[in-house]
């Protein structure tokens, strides 16, 4: 499948925008694009106990697993950062269990022309999965 990567960094930059971050102030975006082609967006939560803060690609992941959709072709990170965010292990973890032939797009919120290009299984390599348990 061709993914327009452009549009899904257009989609995370925009979700940002929603970020609900007052302890950090760093604002992430992210956009999971399912293999039919629609766009579900998320941006990161955070909480006064911060370990409870929640990532934008979990955001996104969790609301568009529970809107039905199961099948992921990419997913977008933005967030104002040299190179672009790259998802933590936490994320990884999510991501390769949920999205695991997604290709990961990640940009610098100031030049959103200059896009890194990654696979959900490179980034997370011998991952925990549940087909290997012997229950
Ligand atoms: N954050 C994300 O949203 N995604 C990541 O992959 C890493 C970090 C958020 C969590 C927190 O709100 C802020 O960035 C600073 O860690």
């Amino acid at each position: 499948m061709v993914i327009n990567k452009s549009r899904l960094i257009q989609a995370a930059s925009k979700a940002r925008e929603g970020s609900v971050s007052p302890y950090s102030k760093f604002k992430v975006g992210a956009a999971l694009l399912t293999k039919s082609g629609q766009i579900v967006t998320g941006a990161n939560v955070e909480s006064a106990s911060y370990g409870l803060t929640c990532c934008a690609e979990r955001v996104a992941l969790f609301k568009a697993l529970t809107g039905g959709k199961r099948d992921f072709a990419g997913v977008a990170v933005v967030a104002r950062c040299d190179g672009g965010p790259m998802p933590c292990g936490a994320c990884r973890q999510l991501l390769r269990e949920y999205a695991p032939d997604a290709k990961v797009f990640v940009a610098d919120s100031d030049d959103l022309e200059k896009i890194r290009e990654f696979t959900v299984k490179g980034l997370l390599p011998d991952a925990f999965v549940f087909s290997s348990l012997k229950l």
